[in-house]
């Protein structure tokens, strides 16, 4: 028998996408097994979901960690962790932003990073599936996970229509800017914002009625069957990055391969 994809999940709120990859994982349409889900809060609905799966499941306190006042000596910066090699890496903050300060953003993530990748590492993923995890995840982090930008082992669920509306209210900008259509993105991380090869995208109509609540409604129903459908197409060894990089480089194109 085929050896199933090894998958873990990240997430920080209700985790109806986590339960959905899980439900199609039971039904044997996607040919994976979730072997961990991991959360930045210990609120998340979706750890409980995980365990009535019999998931393991951890998670790392990052409000704790950034918020603690004793922070610099109870969650030392790891020794692996190079700031300026994710300076040079990252293209989260745009050149000229005041390095001071970006410097700082990463250096203080950097110890819970380390835990998120002590806690995944060990299960010996091959995918690592962010379902609504709302941290920001650096080059150090990224680099852990995976070795080669063209073998990307990190896919990510953004709520509307990329290169439109990226960052934390995909829904919630495409519905204040009067959209008529509206739509969620499966697409690889990459060291920048929502900015990765794009896997898969569904989209639905809005209507001058539709509520914001409708609207995400409407999204989160696509990102049920749209996720697990591209993380099954990871699975069959369908997805390549083309080798054609875009104005800025950086190779953007992921095509199916029948
Ligand atoms: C989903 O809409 C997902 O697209 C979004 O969070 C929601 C999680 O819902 N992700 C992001 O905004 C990532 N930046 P869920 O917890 O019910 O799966």
């Amino acid at each position: 028998m085929k050896k199933k994809l090894a998958v873990a999940i990240l997430l920080s709120g209700g985790g109806s996408n986590a339960q959905a990859i899980m439900d199609a994982c039971k039904e044997g349409w996607l040919q994976a097994e979730i072997c961990v889900v991991g959360s930045d809060r210990m609120e998340a609905g979706g750890l409980e979901r995980a365990a009535s799966m019999g998931v393991d499941h951890f998670v790392v306190d990052y409000k704790g960690i950034l918020e603690h006042p004793d922070a610099a000596s109870l969650f030392p910066v790891p020794r692996d962790f190079d700031v300026e090699a994710v300076l040079k890496k990252q293209s989260l903050f745009p050149k000229g932003h005041d390095m001071e300060k970006v410097r700082t953003f990463f250096t203080r993530r950097a110890a819970a990073e380390r835990l998120l990748l002590d806690a995944l590492l060990p299960y010996d993923i091959d995918l690592l599936v962010l379902a609504g995890f709302m941290r920001t995840l650096s080059p150090y982090f990224i680099d852990g996970i995976q070795r080669e930008e063209q073998f990307p082992r990190i896919m990510n669920i953004h709520p509307a229509l990329l290169p439109s509306f990226p960052g934390p209210d995909g829904y919630g900008d495409t519905w204040r800017h009067g959209c008529r259509i509206g739509g969620c993105t499966v697409h690889f991380v990459d060291y920048g914002e929502d900015s990765g090869p794009i896997v898969g995208q569904a989209a639905f109509s809005i209507f001058p009625e539709d509520s914001l609540e409708e609207v995400r409604r409407k999204g989160l129903e696509q990102e049920w069957s749209l996720y697990p459908a591209c993380i099954q197409l990871y699975a069959e060894g369908r997805l390549v990055l083309e080798g054609r990089p875009g104005r800025d480089g950086k190779i953007r194109r992921v095509v199916v391969c029948s």
